[in-house]
C-alpha cells in the first residue's frame, strides 16, 4: 500500500476493506428494501440507490487494484461489517415475512438509515485521509469525488423518507416526499433546515 507521513496507512487499509463490504452490504440491503417499499417514489429513489451503491463497489474496486490490495482480503472488521448488514437484511426479510406491508416498509427504511450511517462515515474517513495529500491522496481523491455527494443523498434523503412515514403511520400528517427530498439536501446542515421546514410545507399544502 502507498505510504503517506501523517496517516497510519494500515488503519486506512482497513477502512478500504469496510468500506467496500459496506457498499456490498448495501446492494443486499437495497435489493430486499425495494421489494419492501410501499410509497412508489420511495421505491423509485431506493432503485437509484442500489445502481449508485453498485457503481460505488466497482469505484472501490478500482481503489483495490490501484493500491495492490485484495478485494477479498479478510479482516475481524470486515467481518462485523459482513455481520451488521446480513443482519440488516434478515431484519427487513423478517417484517415482510410476519408484520403488515406499512411496517416492513418502516423497518426497510430504518435498516436503509443505519447500513447508510456507516456508508456515509467511511467516505466522510476516506475524504479526511485525502486532505492529508501524498501517494494515497492521488488514488482516493477521484474515488472520494465520485461518490461523495450520493452518499450525503443516501443517508439524509432516507432519514427523511424514514421520519415522514412514521409521522403519517402515527396518524399525523407528514410531508411526503420529505423535505430532504424536495429541497435535494446535500449536508447534515441542510437535513437540519429541512426537518425545521415541514410544518411550513404542511401548511402550503392545506
Ligand atoms: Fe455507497
Amino acid at each position: 500500500m502507498a505510504r503517506s507521513r501523517t496517516v497510519n496507512t494500515a488503519q486506512v487499509h482497513e477502512l478500504l476493506l469496510q468500506a467496500i463490504e459496506t457498499e456490498r452490504g448495501g446492494i443486499q440491503i437495497y435489493t430486499t428494501a425495494i421489494k419492501a417499499a410501499v410509497n412508489k417514489d420511495l421505491k423509485k429513489e431506493w432503485g437509484e440507490y442500489l445502481d449508485e451503491t453498485r457503481t460505488h463497489e466497482e469505484v472501490l474496486t478500482r481503489v483495490f487494484e490501484q493500491l495492490g490490495m485484495d478485494t477479498e482480503e479478510k479482516s475481524p472488521g470486515r467481518s462485523v461489517v459482513a455481520h451488521q448488514g446480513a443482519s440488516l437484511v434478515k431484519a427487513i426479510e423478517m417484517a415482510m415475512k410476519s408484520d403488515t406491508p406499512e411496517a416492513a416498509e418502516l423497518v426497510a427504511a430504518e435498516c436503509v438509515v443505519l447500513a447508510e450511517t456507516k456508508d456515509h462515515q467511511n467516505w466522510e474517513l476516506i475524504g479526511k485521509v485525502v486532505e492529508q495529500g501524498g501517494e494515497l491522496a492521488k488514488v482516493l481523491e477521484p474515488a472520494y469525488k465520485a461518490v461523495e455527494s450520493d452518499e450525503d443523498h443516501h443517508l439524509y434523503h432516507t432519514m427523511g423518507w424514514c421520519r415522514e412515514l412514521w409521522i403519517q403511520s402515527l396518524g399525523m400528517p407528514a410531508v411526503l416526499p420529505p423535505p430532504e427530498e424536495v429541497k435535494k439536501v446535500e449536508t447534515a446542515i441542510g437535513a437540519s433546515r429541512a426537518e425545521q421546514s415541514r410544518d411550513e410545507m404542511l401548511g402550503h399544502k392545506h
